[in-house]
């Protein structure tokens, strides 16, 4: 089973070591950084340097992670997009976040679809996807309606915020968007 993925416009494989620099820019954006830290504002860079460590590590202990989205156009790193199940994540979530140069072209939704078949032909067991979003978050709500998800009713508290749990079913979204 391969890990590098490519859609119409994108191309996707695993986040390495040469991607940090591009994490640590996209996350010192305001915009990126408003729901993915506690204070809601890009953090130091030694921390997102830490952070995304964690990224690199989540492949290694978990055996898959987040994928780091390139431009076909260009070759330009674009974002991160993929799974992610950390020690106590309330379950298997797909996740995405975009360079805000490159917001609004349906990026994400392209490479979360890519992913989320990525992730359902590797688990065979798994019997749904989620995402967790904070309720003030609508550019991810509107990612997570394009790519099939509703939201279940579950709340997850992490860093003092309430997200809302979407979801989608194993069955309902392959027959929606195909398997491998
Ligand atoms: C959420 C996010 C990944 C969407 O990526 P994207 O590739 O722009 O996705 P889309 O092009 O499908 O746009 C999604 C929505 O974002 C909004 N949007 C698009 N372009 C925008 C722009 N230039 N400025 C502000 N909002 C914009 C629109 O509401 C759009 O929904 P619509 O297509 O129904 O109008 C991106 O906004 C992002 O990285 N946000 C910061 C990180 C984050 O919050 N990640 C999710 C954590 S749960």
């Amino acid at each position: 089973m391969t890990n590098e993925l490519e859609t119409e416009r994108l191309l996707l494989r695993p986040m390495t070591a040469g991607d940090v620099e591009s994490h640590i820019a996209m996350m010192q954006e305001p915009a990126v950084a408003q729901f993915l830290t506690p204070e809601h504002k890009p953090r130091s860079r030694a921390e997102e340097w830490r952070a995304v460590a964690s990224v690199l590590g989540h492949w290694q202990i978990r055996g898959y992670g987040w994928f780091s989205v390139f431009e076909k156009e260009t070759g330009a790193w674009a974002g991160r997009v993929g799974p992610w199940m950390p020690e106590g994540w309330p379950g298997l979530e797909c996740g995405w976040s975009i360079s805000s140069r490159c917001w609004g072209k349906g990026y994400a939704p392209e490479a979360a679809v890519a992913t989320v078949r990525w992730t359902f032909d590797r688990f065979p067991e798994l019997s749904r996807i989620i995402s967790v979003i904070d309720p003030d978050n609508v550019n991810s709500q509107a990612v997570a309606k394009k790519i099939g998800e509703a939201k279940s009713g579950e709340v997850f508290e992490f860093w003092g915020s309430k997200l809302e749990i979407w979801a989608a079913d194993r069955e309902a979204w392959l027959s929606r968007f195909g398997s491998i």
